[in-house]
């Protein structure tokens, strides 16, 4: 494909993802991740489960016209439904895009006690191509920063705006479009002041590094974590200061030719993470220069795994639960959320 066709392609896909003011699912959590909210949860930690699980959500009535587009854990994108389709030919059917999760988790960042940096460059364009053959569009890949003291440091910051640079540049040359995610984790006890000081500073060296590596913007979807105080901070903050704080850290540093903002949830319960979204949509609309929306995991079927249990006699309220998830946050997409 000539450049200009394969940048029009990229460009045309990301916004697909972002169009009509729906939003993105994350189910891409990992075997261990989803093992683990299995385990609270009193479900069997299996694969059949997960599959199990996943269909629930995939299978979901009605779940397109709230989702434009589903990340995927790599288990997930070879499974079928019970009656023996794929889940990719499910999420078609449904019109919505599917994604692939391709970081591998973080490992320690040598010399920097407690930081982390996300592992899984070294045989990215070999996946990347399967996953491209496979018919999947998008990609996720999340860098971990941690608020602690006077961390994070420098190195970390950069070492992982590097890594998300990488990817980025390695996703679009597969025609692939990737998310960029770096979250800066909500464990703690630091400000809200804090955390939007440290954002500030990682969105600014993400985009020296997307720069860098001449990745193209408009065929890219940031995914951030709102500014939120700590979890175990003695003051919480209302949403429009959330609101506020978080269209001012983007207004300074996410070039308004990035295709969207979809934003984690971060493990914010599902209302408050809806009413921070809507803050936004309804306060600042008129600030904010990209979709601003959701991609969330928790904020949007923790609920409907907690209703299913992995009972099959809990499918239907679970799908139910989902689905009013999903209304929700299209509603917080419109600025139009009450609860
Ligand atoms: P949460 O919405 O649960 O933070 O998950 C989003 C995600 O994709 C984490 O990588």
């Amino acid at each position: 494909m000539e450049h200009r066709d394969h940048t029009r392609q990229l460009i045309s896909t990301a916004n697909a993802m972002v169009a009509d003011f729906k939003g993105l699912v994350a189910i891409d959590e990992s075997v261990s991740t989803l093992n683990k909210r299995f385990e609270l949860a009193g479900i069997p930690q299996t694969e059949e489960y997960r599959r199990a699980y996943r269909e629930v959500l995939i299978t979901t009535p009605g779940i397109g016209e709230y989702i434009n587009g589903a990340i995927l854990f790599d288990e997930t994108v070879h499974q079928k439904t019970l009656a023996g389709i794929p889940f990719l030919d499910e999420l078609k059917k449904a019109g919505v895009i599917p994604g692939i999760k391709l970081d591998e988790g973080t490992e320690d960042l040598a010399g920097f006690p407690k930081e982390k940096v996300t592992k899984g460059l070294d045989d990215l364009s070999e996946r990347l191509t399967a996953y491209a053959n496979q018919g999947l569009k998008f990609a996720k890949w999340r860098g971990v920063i941690l608020i602690d003291g006077d961390l994070p440091s420098a190195a970390c910051v950069v070492s992982n705006a590097h890594a998300l640079a990488r990817y980025a540049a390695a996703c679009q040359r597969a025609g692939i479009v990737p998310i960029v995610e770096p979250e800066v984790i909500m464990d703690g006890n630091h400000t809200i002041q804090r955390c939007a000081e440290v954002t500030e500073k990682v969105l600014y060296s993400l985009f020296e590094q997307l720069h860098l590596l001449k990745v193209e913007l408009g065929g890219l979807i940031l995914k951030p974590n709102m500014i939120l105080a700590g979890k175990d901070a003695a003051e919480k903050a209302d949403p429009e200061l959330v609101a506020r704080l978080t269209v001012n850290c983007l207004r300074s540093t996410v070039p308004a030719t990035v295709a969207g903002i979809a934003f984690l949830s971060g493990g914010q319960d599902p209302v408050t993470a809806c009413r921070n979204l809507n803050a936004m949509n309804l306060n600042h609309k008129a600030e904010l220069p990209w979709p601003v929306t959701y991609s969330f995991s928790r904020a949007l079927h923790q609920p409907a795994l907690e209703v299913w249990k992995g009972k099959a006699e809990n499918v239907k309220s679970a799908q139910e639960s989902f689905l009013q998830m999903a209304k929700d946050c299209r509603a917080a997409r419109l600025g139009v959320f009450s609860s």
